[in-house]
């Protein structure tokens, strides 16, 4: 059957570490493997704004021997000009992999059970699993290894990243605190499945408690992709959770801070603290490219 990464849960503990294994050896190697040779050609498919994904997906292709075929949603109209099922057996005849950036994670699965080829998650409002494999492959460089590691991530835990926080933070065997208002913790079923992966993952409205002793502190914007109207209540619902310097503070004295970008600086993290030197954003967003060339690589050996 052919395999696809939706969310981060498709990927076992064992094969979490082995795309992570290889993310590393990628980097290390960055022109040396070229599974797509061909050239094959991947579609990217964007039905909301990119700029990290596209640029690392379009660059990691063509370092891997393939050809990125960039598909504007707009102009296809998927799900709205022709259905989803209809694409995916189009795409699927042009392309050795797809990749869709969307809204609804039921649209990416029909894609998925459609196109015969493999299916990669570029962001849904549910998950955000490549940018999991970057920040894992941040971590693990930064601090060596990840299993027994306590992440918190703070602010709207509601979103794609808080939901792949939980699953692919447990997979890693890490202790994933989430620091967010009552109302805002990932789903009550992504909770559930994450239970059972390993690791351990705690809700707290506590800020301050969340963040205690923390080896990595994490954030995302407080207003997703899609939710700009709440923009004005969703400021006012996260300031306690912001990442300043004073709540990095009660973090361990070797914390590390991610944030997956795009970011508002005096929101969801103060200038000092993303500017600052405990902040390692720049080798995060690199990451994209070798991990999703990793994910890539991985699925077209299946
Ligand atoms: N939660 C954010 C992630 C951006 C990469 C969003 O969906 O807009």
């Amino acid at each position: 059957m052919t395999r696809s990464f939706l969310r981060d849960d498709d990927l076992t503990a064992a094969e979490q570490a082995e795309v992570l294994a290889l993310a590393a050896k990628l980097k290390a190697e960055p022109y040396d493997h070229r599974p797509l040779a061909g050239p094959r050609t991947v579609a990217m498919v964007f039905d909301k704004p990119t700029l990290r994904t596209q640029a690392s997906f379009a660059a990691g292709i063509a370092e891997l021997g393939g050809h990125p075929m960039l598909v504007d949603g707009q102009l296809a109209g998927i799900g709205k000009r022709e259905s989803v099922a209809d694409v995916a057996r189009v795409l699927g005849r042009q392309a050795s992999q797809v990749v869709w950036r969307t809204f609804a994670q039921a649209d990416l699965d029909e894609m998925a059970a459609f196109s015969g080829v493999p299916v990669i998650n570029a962001l849904t409002d549910d998950f955000h699993p490549c940018q999991l494999l970057a920040d894992l492959l941040t971590v693990q460089e930064h601090k060596g290894s990840l299993a027994g590691l306590t992440v918190v991530f703070l602010g709207d835990a509601a979103c794609n990243m808080g939901n792949s926080w939980a699953l692919a933070g447990s997979l890693a065997g890490m202790h994933v605190r989430f620091g967010c208002p009552e109302g805002y913790a990932p789903a009550a079923s992504v909770l559930e499945s994450a239970a059972a992966l390993g690791g351990s993952v705690t809700v707290s409205s506590d800020p301050v408690e969340a963040t205690t002793g923390a080896d990595v502190v994490v954030t995302d914007t407080w207003v997703s992709m899609g939710k700009e109207d709440e923009a004005a209540a969703r400021r006012a619902i996260f300031g306690p959770y912001a990442v300043t310097p004073e709540l990095v503070s009660h973090a361990a004295d070797d914390a590390i801070v991610l944030h997956c970008l795009p970011a508002y600086r005096g929101s969801e993290i103060a200038a000092e603290v993303i500017d600052g030197p405990r902040s390692v954003v720049w080798d995060e967003a690199e990451n994209r490219r070798h991990a999703q060339k990793a994910i890539m690589t991985w699925l077209q050996d299946r």
